[in-house]
């Protein structure tokens, strides 16, 4: 039932092409230029009429939320907020019947979201679900909702739930920019076109496979390494480092690049791996200088970046290439190597990948 892979793990990391193209199949219409999405064209007027969203998820799915901060705000110029489900419904939030919230969740069975969800009910907001367990309890909690069409995710760590939830949320920012006049039909086509062209560039990615299986090897015996992103991959140095945390029991960090110099550059020293995403599109020269800072202080640096980049080579210790994309979709493409590196390191390491200690598929408790 693995399907010859050694794992659940590494199975559902090589099923992304797939899960991602079923996930927007029937949705994204490039020809046609138009997204359908049930789920909002049966509410628009709350979704129009949204002083503000707030997502509310944990964990991966967290991380999936803020990516979706800033595309919808890209996109949409609607504001969003991104919360931890435990923080939110603990909190006594602000929240009125202008707010749509956002539930995101793999299993649909989170404790904490799940209550987020009541409470904002009470309160009179429209609650949307982005769930991949048909018939889960958060799928009928919420009055709408949009499936991911991952499939089953049986491995623990969650890889191609989270590449499928920023689709659907992908989908979503476009269609609501579309209906609300905040991006025109160039744009729109064009992303349209970009997502279409997906599965075929995370397949690229993965090809990649056997050189991050070598630099794993080399990294495979840290006791701490530090994740960086800007932007949209911001998110996803929190995610890589999450990834590394929960299957090879390794502290990671992920931080904004930027925020180095306020604190994390103390720790940068010889011991310290850095893992640095440099994509071209997206805050690459600032990202560059980032790099130079973490080299200066001896760190070694393994860093995401694309395909035929030239600067970062000389830079870094390790270079790791996705495709060429444009800048809102690079989260789909640099997650992949950053799951590929986490397990790796936890198979040499000796962990149990798919089953981690301590942790359970569906936390249904607070
Ligand atoms: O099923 P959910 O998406 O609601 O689960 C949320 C988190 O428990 C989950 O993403 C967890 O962080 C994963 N183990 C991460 O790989």
């Amino acid at each position: 039932e693995k399907g010859g892979y050694d794992h659940f793990m590494l199975k559902e990391i090589y099923e992304q092409p797939k899960a991602i193209q079923d996930t927007y199949r029937g949705r994204l219409l490039a020809d046609e230029g138009l997204i359908k999405m049930a789920g909002i064209d049966q509410n628009l007027e709350r979704f129009l009429n949204a002083d503000r969203i707030i997502i509310v998820a944990c964990g991966t799915s967290w991380h999936a939320g803020l990516v979706a901060e800033y595309i919808f705000e890209d996109l949409t110029r609607i504001p969003v907020e991104v919360e931890y489900a435990s923080e939110f419904r603990y909190r006594n939030p602000v929240i009125t019947e202008k707010d749509v919230l956002i539930a995101i969740s793999q299993s649909g069975e989170t404790a904490d979201t799940l209550a987020a969800i009541k409470l904002a009910k009470e309160k009179g907001a429209f609650v949307f679900g982005v769930c991949n367990v048909v018939g889960s309890s958060i799928a009928r909690e919420t009055h709408a909702g949009a499936y991911t069409h991952a499939g089953p995710e049986i491995g623990v760590a969650s890889t191609k739930a989270f590449t499928t939830q920023i689709t659907v949320l992908t989908l979503m920012a476009l269609k609501l920019a579309q209906e609300k006049g905040t991006i025109n039909k160039t744009q729109l086509h064009e992303f349209l076109v970009e997502m279409e062209a997906i599965p075929k560039k995370v397949e690229k990615s993965l090809e990649y496979n056997a050189l991050v299986e070598q630099i794993s090897d080399v990294y495979k015996d840290s006791s701490n390494c530090l994740y960086l992103g800007r932007g949209y991959n911001f998110p996803v140095a929190l995610e890589g480092a999450l990834k590394l945390k929960e299957i090879s029991y390794i502290h990671a960090e992920g931080y904004p690049a930027a925020e180095m110099k306020h604190g994390p550059i103390a720790l940068i020293d010889e011991q310290m791996p850095v893992i640095v995403i440099a994509t071209r599109k997206g805050h690459y020269e600032k990202v560059v200088s980032n790099i130079q800072e973490i080299k200066s202080r001896k760190a070694r640096i393994i860093a995401i970046v694309t395909e035929g980049d030239e600067v970062v080579k000389n830079l870094a210790d390790h270079v790791i290439e996705v495709p060429e994309v444009m800048e809102a979709l690079t989260p789909l493409l640099t997650t992949i190597p950053l799951q590929l590196l986490s397990y790796h390191i936890a198979v040499m390491r000796g962990c149990n990948v798919d089953q981690p200690r301590n942790l359970a598929k569906s936390v249904t408790v607070e």
